[in-house]
């Protein structure tokens, strides 16, 4: 019998090595045979530690289990996928899962990361394949065609992005993937480095294909080191099988490709930063221009997008540009993996096309919050993303729409908060965050962070409040317009929107105009 049981950092934090240990011990004290796969979290993390036991039904789902539960589940016949309280029935059949529209992450779970002949058999490979036997121009093409844009945050069309590296004229191209994953309550690039770990080397093979770069490089946050662990051997094994080195598959085609650990500061997610950091120098921002799609790496141009932007180029690949694009809405085609957390009772990752509402994700899939209380506020797209208030739940998730509201979707992070969230305190955390983080480049971002958290304290607790408010709305406009990146640029959307929907919590009368 093949059991399957996560080892992703999701399930290690919930017990799952717990669970293996005792359910391994028991097995063998029983005499029964079993294989135990360590796969990846499906992302339902509420159910995690999850069982999954493959029968001729299809895979049966248990949990979440404890290692005191191991034996009551064999007794009670959890090999054959018999009942039993912690039974939640066949796996993909889980609302939670088959409500969704998995493209990038329809192996999660499903496959062993590890194991080339898994992802050979689930689709793996088929884009590179295709690939090798396109011109580059056909394949900027066709990743121009797909509609795809940077998942990291920033929209930007990955095709056009790879059409600047590939006509800047260079003796060497470098594609680096920005797996600095720092949003709060984000973690799709996590799971797919630790559950999938071959796609996002098959799309950084694609994009180098694309551009004629030959060296690859993998910035991975220090705070992930199952994600470090994961990538460093799919690399061992993808050079071993020739998809990697001097010769890419017998094609002639040479990539390389090594991790880079980072150092824990949250602007190496920003691009420039990034490189320095890989130069080995102090993660600071540098001015564009130049692009790094023009003078990057070591002054090379090169590609520089998120995991997931990758990690999608497979499939689009694999099963033809317009296949992706169908996906979605407006501009924003395709998928995204939404990243449910906070005060969220069914957290966890929901891949599906562009178009349906923060009020489906938050109570459809999330099934409200955890406390049971109601929702206040609801945080998209990171820590410089904007708190969006029920007014605003039913507007589609799309890159354009929530532009025109003065908020992003950012990297798909969606963070929950019940009615005890005090909106004052997020947006003084907000600037604080910012005054902590900020690299010190430049006077905005540097200073205006120091002094947006005082404004803000003086907004709350003393006399003058609407001369305050005026200051910090103005202070807002000139890191906004004044930063030299998003750090600072953005740190103004938690603070503005947290005062523009919650005054109140600013000790202002309720829809104060100010
Ligand atoms: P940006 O808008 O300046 O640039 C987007 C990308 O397009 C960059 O890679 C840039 O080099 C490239 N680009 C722009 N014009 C180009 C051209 N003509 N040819 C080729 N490439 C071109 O945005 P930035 O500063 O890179 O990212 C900001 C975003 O990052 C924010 O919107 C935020 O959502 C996101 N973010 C994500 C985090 C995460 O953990 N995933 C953390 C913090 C911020
Ligand atoms: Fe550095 Fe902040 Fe300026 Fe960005 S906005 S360059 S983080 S000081």
């Amino acid at each position: 019998v093949t059991l399957y049981l996560p080892r992703d950092s999701a399930a290690l934090a919930a017990g799952a090595d717990d669970v293996a240990l005792e359910l391994l011990a028991q097995c063998s004290q029983r005499g029964l045979a079993i294989k135990l796969v360590r796969n990846s979290s499906r992302g339902m993390f509420w159910l995690e530690p999850l069982l999954e036991v493959a029968t001729p039904e299809g895979r049966i789902a248990y949990g979440p289990l404890t290692p005191e539960d191991v034996p009551g589940l064999l007794d009670a016949g959890v090999l054959q996928g018999a009942a039993h309280a912690l039974r939640l029935g066949v796996t993909e059949q889980i609302p939670f899962l088959a409500l969704q529209e998995r493209l990038t992450f329809r192996r999660m779970g499903v496959t062993d990361p590890l194991s080339l002949a898994d992802y050979e058999a689930h689709e793996g490979w088929a884009g590179l394949r295709r690939a090798l036997t396109l011109s580059a121009t056909e394949l900027l093409a066709e990743v121009t065609h797909s509609g795809l844009r940077g998942r990291g945050g920033a929209a930007f069309p990955a095709g056009i992005k790879w059409q600047t590296v590939a006509g800047a004229m260079a003796p060497q191209k470098v594609v680096v993937c920005n797996a600095d994953e720092g949003d709060s309550g984000t973690y799709s690039d996590r799971m797919t480095m630790e559950g999938d770990p071959f796609m996002l080397i098959e799309g950084m093979l694609i994009a180098a294909l694309a551009v004629g770069a030959t060296q690859g490089y993998v910035y991975i946050r220090s705070e992930y080191p199952h994600a470090v662990a994961t990538m460093t051997q799919a690399i061992v094994l993808a050079r071993e099988a020739g998809f990697l080195g001097a010769n890419v598959l017998g094609s002639g085609r040479s990539f390389e490709l090594e991790v880079r650990k980072a150092a824990g500061a949250y602007v190496c997610g920003e691009e420039t930063a990034m490189l320095e950091s890989i130069e080995g120098k102090r993660g600071i921002v540098r001015a564009k221009p130049p692009l790094p799609a023009i003078e990057g790496l070591f002054g090379l141009p090169t590609v520089i997008n998120n995991v997931i932007t990758l990690a999608t180029v497979p499939i689009i690949l694999a099963r033809g540009a317009q296949a992706y694009r169908d996906y979605g809405v407006g501009r924003s085609h395709g998928t995204l993996p939404f990243q449910l957390a906070g005060n969220i009772r069914q957290g966890g990752l929901v891949e599906k096309a562009f178009g349906l509402t923060l009020r489906e994700l938050i109570y459809g899939f999330g099934g409200g919050t955890r406390s049971g209380r109601p929702v206040k506020a609801v945080q998209v797209g990171g820590p410089l993303g904007a708190y969006i208030p029920e007014s605003q739940w039913d507007v589609p998730l799309d890159y354009e729409a929530y532009a025109a509201m003065g908020a992003v979707v950012g990297h798909g992070g969606i963070v929950v908060h019940d009615d005890t969230a005090n909106m004052a305190g997020l947006a003084r955390y907000a600037m604080e965050f910012c005054a902590l983080e900020s690299c010190g480049k430049c006077t905005p971002c540097r200073i205006g962070s120091t002094r947006g958290v005082e404004v803000i304290d003086r907004i709350a607790h003393g006399p003058n409040k609407a001369q305050q408010v005026h200051l910090l709305r103005d202070l807002c406009d000139t890191m906004m317009h004044g930063s030299l990146c998003a750090m600072g640029g953005m740190t103004p959307y938690p603070v503005l929107s947290a005062l523009t929907h919650y005054p109140e919590d600013f000790g202002l009368p309720t829809n104060s105009p100010t």
